[in-house]
């Protein structure tokens, strides 16, 4: 089958290549008028540089020629340093789902700060947010709060392989400390799980034994730490646990892949990686940092399969830093006193007042409603957006209030379709979009809020038709 359809792949490549070469050939100029517009931008840019290795200090927000700089934002949009209104569609990395400045958050904050911002003690507010947290992942009866989402992969990552050896080690004495991750899921920086985030296709090695490529320098190296499986692959998933299980702590899923399209998997991709954890006793991790923006119980809620651990960040900060992990008694209560070999988990301000209040302001107003009133005007852009690419070489991809659009001709399945993708296309179609006045990331993805409106999809998507018709 494989070389009966080739030529055809290769023919439709070309295809592909020739339509993006249309705006590639625009490049010099979508970025001069990115650059007339942003004068001001491009000198606070010059000036972080001096103080920033490269200029930023949060490797997503660069963008070339330089990053938009912020100087106000409220609800839908943000103000930039040269006085522009720009349309927010990515809410600081989708962690604002009730958009900028919410006056319910604000109002929150306004009226803790004064009481003190953070205490060497724990207080109500941190209480009220796990338990709302709590009734939203039926699976889990005990949380911890972290800083960022990293560190609660961090942590659940460490509960997964304290929970094999409570004593230091395993029955045989040798704890099983594997955490399986998935080609192309980004779970954080933690360093266990920076391992073929993005690899290029040229160093990925065979599609079911992929090769772990470090994501940065630095890295300590593989060996019983991590292995890297296809995402989207059950078949792989089995061979491969019903052959190293005993080595295996946990398997970590993104149960939407950000950089995957911002894809939810196949069911049955799940559904075995639940059975297989059942089956040898392996900690099934969700890392819902992203997709529990898709509803009121996260992915796992959506596709009906609860996890062991479920990490969490982004919008139950309210706009506040914020990390957590949520699981079952029986593994987090490993880090209580009681534990003569417990988890140690501490951080200055984990659960802090200002983040608890914003978040519980914020969970409080996300209620089902708010969740279906979100999928239904993602939906809406996903439509716009698939409608306008239709017939050309443009995936249209994203759950719930999120979507993506990747510059290949091929269906998006796991991490290797996704990575066809030519993102120099993608980012300058972002840039051109930000030219009109709508920010996106440059891998073109994007969220709505509850404060976004069909007025402003709209605007988005005649924006976005007119740049991809070009
Ligand atoms: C799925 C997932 N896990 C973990 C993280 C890390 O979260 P943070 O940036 O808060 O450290 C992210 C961030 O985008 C994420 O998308």
């Amino acid at each position: 089958m494989s070389t009966a359809v080739a030529p055809n792949a290769v023919a439709q490549s070309n295809v592909a290549a020739d339509y993006y070469a249309i705006l590639k050939a625009r490049a010099s100029e979508i970025e001069a008028r990115y650059r007339r517009a942003t004068p001001r931008s491009a000198e606070n840019f010059r000036r972080a540089a001096a103080v920033f290795p490269g200029g930023y200090t949060r490797d997503a927000i660069m963008r070339g020629p330089h990053p938009t700089f912020i100087g106000r934002a409220s609800g839908a949009t943000m103000v930039d340093a040269d006085g522009r209104t720009l349309t927010d569609f990515w809410f600081n990395a989708t962690s604002l789902p009730l958009g900028h400045a919410h006056p319910s958050v604000i109002g929150a904050i306004q009226a803790q700060a004064p009481q003190g911002t953070a205490y060497f003690a724990p207080t109500m507010h941190e209480v009220a947010l796990a338990e709302l947290l709590l009734e939203r992942l039926p699976g889990a009866d005990r949380i911890r709060f972290a800083n960022s989402g990293s560190e609660a992969v961090m942590m659940a990552v460490r509960f997964a392989r304290a929970h094999h050896a409570p004593d230091g080690r395993d029955a045989a004495g040798t704890a099983r400390s594997v955490i399986v991750k998935f080609e192309g899921s980004y779970h954080g920086s933690y360093d266990d799980v920076s391992w073929s985030v993005s690899p290029k296709l040229g160093d990925v090695g065979a599609r079911d034994a992929p090769r772990a490529v470090a994501e940065t320098s630095g890295l300590a190296g593989t060996d019983g730490r991590v292995a890297v499986l296809p995402f989207n692959d059950p078949a792989v998933l089995r061979r491969y646990v019903d052959e190293h299980h005993d080595e295996i702590a946990a398997i970590l899923i993104e149960p939407m892949a950000n950089r995957i399209g911002l894809l939810i998997p196949d069911r049955v991709f799940l559904v075995e990686a639940r059975a297989l954890c059942d089956r040898y006793g392996i900690v099934l991790i969700f890392d819902e940092v992203i997709s529990f923006r898709v509803g009121y119980h996260g992915v796992q809620g959506q596709v009906g399969i609860t996890p062991d651990l479920t990490t969490l960040g982004k919008i139950i900060g309210g706009g506040f830093a914020v990390g957590a992990i949520a699981g079952r008694s029986a593994i987090l209560d490993l880090s209580t006193p009681e534990h003569g070999h417990r988890v140690t988990h501490a951080g200055t301000f984990n659960g802090n007042p200002m983040m608890a209040v914003a978040g519980r302001a914020t969970m409080e107003l996300l209620m089902p409603a708010a969740f279906a009133g979100l999928a239904d005007l993602g939906g809406y852009a996903r439509d716009g957006l698939a409608e306008a690419a239709r017939g050309l070489p443009l995936q249209v991809t994203g759950a719930g209030s999120l979507f993506k659009v990747t510059a290949t001709a091929c269906p998006l399945h796991d991490y290797r379709d996704a990575a066809t993708a030519d993102k120099r296309w993608e980012a300058l179609c972002s840039l051109a979009l930000l030219n009109e006045g709508f920010v996106l990331t440059p891998a073109m993805s994007g969220c709505v809020s509850t404060v976004t409106t069909r007025g402003h999809v709209d605007a988005l998507l005649a924006a976005f038709r007119s740049i991809v018709a070009a």
